[in-house]
């Protein structure tokens, strides 16, 4: 959640940490993204709503540069990442993304999934890598667990690896695309448990999820998205009390029953 407390009078203190201006995406005709402009700040927490096809998962890829913007900007502390000479995978250590589907290695047990990239991308030495994935294996609850393969792990505990993973290369964001959606109704609250305390814990998050009642708690700021565009954008109370749009209304109502 946003450190609202931090008056820090530093002259960057209200710089935000991602400012989005103008951003459109186009897949050959599809128009995906229509002009998406925010400004997201260190700590705060974004849940982003929208139905099916709304540009929301594109939106995320375009954030830490699985896909390439058509027009618009992107600033990441500071950088456009959107310039042609900006370095993606520098990018990517900055900013960790959770999938619906973990993408986990089955060869490996927990902890080499989770040392691999700090091996590959951050050049770690093995036991570094090893100390950080046990630790933030504990961190999600699995340090029981640290020698277990995918395929002897639930859904919500390979979620759980993913989120290791990515947190072991210490991101200054963390993206979430329905990192829930794949797991059975039981499995769900676990990982949804981790990203919460993640939020407590200071980390500057931006959630797709159909978790009303996640959006409710712990989101700073929740997004709706329609047709490439933010039509809503406020506190939780705001979107879920007094939505501008009556489409705002009726996806609410229909996704919380
Ligand atoms: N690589 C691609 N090539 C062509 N069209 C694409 C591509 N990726 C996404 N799209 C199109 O962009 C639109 C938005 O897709 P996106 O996945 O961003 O939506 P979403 O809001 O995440 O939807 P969902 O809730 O179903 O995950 C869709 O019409 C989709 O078909
Ligand atoms: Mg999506």
């Amino acid at each position: 959640m946003a450190a609202s407390t931090n008056t820090a009078a530093s002259p960057q203190a209200d710089e935000p940490i991602i400012r989005i201006c103008d951003l459109h995406k186009s897949f050959g005709e599809t128009k995906v993204l229509n002009g998406i402009s925010l400004d997201i700040h260190k700590g705060e927490v974004v849940v982003v709503l929208g139905p099916s096809g709304s540009g929301k998962s594109t939106f995320l890829r375009c954030l830490n540069r699985l896909e390439q913007p058509t027009s618009g900007h992107i600033f990441f502390e500071g950088q456009d990442i959107c310039a042609p000479k900006a370095d993606v995978n520098d990018i990517r250590k900055r900013m960790g993304m959770v999938f619906q589907q973990f993408n986990l290695f089955p060869h490996l047990d927990a902890v080499h999934n989770v040392m691999l990239a700090q091996e590959k991308v951050l050049h770690r030495s093995r036991s570094e890598a090893k100390e950080v994935a046990l630790k933030e294996l504990a961190r999600v609850g699995l340090a029981e667990r640290s020698d277990y393969y995918p395929d002897e792990l639930s859904g919500g505990q390979q979620q759980r690896v993913a989120i290791a993973r990515a947190l072991s290369m210490e991101p200054h964001v963390m993206l979430f695309d329905e990192a829930t959606s794949a797991l059975d109704p039981e499995l769900v609250r676990g990982v949804l448990d981790v990203m919460r305390e993640l939020a407590t814990g200071g980390m500057t998050m931006v959630v797709v999820t159909h978790e009303m009642s996640f959006a409710r708690d712990v989101a700073d700021r929740v997004i709706f998205m329609e047709g490439g565009v933010i039509v809503e954008d406020g506190t939780p109370e705001q979107v879920f009390e007094h939505p501008k749009s009556e489409r705002t209304r009726a996806f609410i109502g229909q996704v919380t029953g």
